[in-house]
């Protein structure tokens, strides 16, 4: 069985003292879940957040790393840096991260390799646009971003790989896909990874929803037998909503 997770992702929100006040009441509100809990802090926050939750059963995850190992790069952050801060995860693939920053599919394969050769795990994110999805294209657009970036690690590497599908037109909208709508497309990614690495690799491997995911939809989602829990952008920003998210593992 797929490990069940709920991880946050705070994008760009929360300076160095309001992520540490977060982070120590997370520490305080969420006890023995019954799933692993992630943050994903942006990278000022890894260090003074990792010593706030050791001990805990919070673990951290970077939102980036860089494409490139070291060296003249001004401004990037490397893989191996985020891993000294005492992060295990990094969100790589996100749609911001895709649209935005002009991240490519062969970018993004930089990137995960580089973590992966760092030790770090990496949520992958796909999605598709609300265009893409209107035009039915939503299987073709995962499977592609799969292939793109992750589909070429050997059997060992990929289990350090857990996917969050995450439609864009759901992102921060309030607009969440249905809990039959996102099953119906997470079994679709299981199946695409059960083509490259075996069904029993793939029902090892988490597979996340992302988009507008709260305390009031998740039960319905996590009900579902191919999700396996969330990545969470807004409802993550604040305990009590992120620990409503956790409580749906029951
Ligand atoms: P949201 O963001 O929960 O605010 O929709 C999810 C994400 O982008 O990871």
């Amino acid at each position: 069985m797929a490990k069940k997770i709920v991880a946050g992702n705070w994008k760009m929100n929360k300076n160095l003292q309001e992520g540490i006040a977060l982070a120590k009441e997370l520490t305080e509100v969420v006890k023995n879940p019954n799933c692993d809990v992630i943050i994903g802090t942006p990278f000022i926050h890894l260090a003074s957040v990792a010593e706030v939750i050791k001990g805990s059963c919070i673990q951290l995850s970077a939102e980036n790393c860089a494409n490139k190992a070291s060296g003249a790069y001004t401004g990037e952050v490397s893989a191996e840096m985020v891993k000294s801060t005492g992060a295990e995860y990094v969100i790589l693939g996100h749609s911001e991260r895709r649209e935005y920053y002009n991240e490519t599919p062969e970018i993004l394969k930089e990137k995960v390799e580089l973590a992966l050769a760092n030790g770090l795990k990496v949520i992958f994110c796909i999605g598709e646009s609300l265009e893409e999805r209107e035009a039915n294209k939503q299987n073709e657009v995962v499977k592609a971003e799969l292939a793109g970036s992750v589909f070429h690690l050997d059997a060992e590497a990929w289990k350090n790989i857990i996917i969050a599908y995450e439609p864009i037109w759901a992102i921060g909208t309030g607009k969440t896909a249905t809990a039959d709508q996102a099953e119906e497309i997470h079994a679709y990614i299981r199946s695409c990874v059960a083509e490259v690495y075996g069904a029993e690799a793939a029902a090892e491997t988490s597979i996340l929803y992302g988009g507008s995911c709260k305390a009031s939809n998740a039960p319905e989602l996590f009900a579902k037998p191919d999700i396996d829990g969330g990545l969470i952008g807004g409802a993550s920003l604040k305990a009590a909503d992120f620990k409503g998210i956790i409580d749906a593992w029951g």
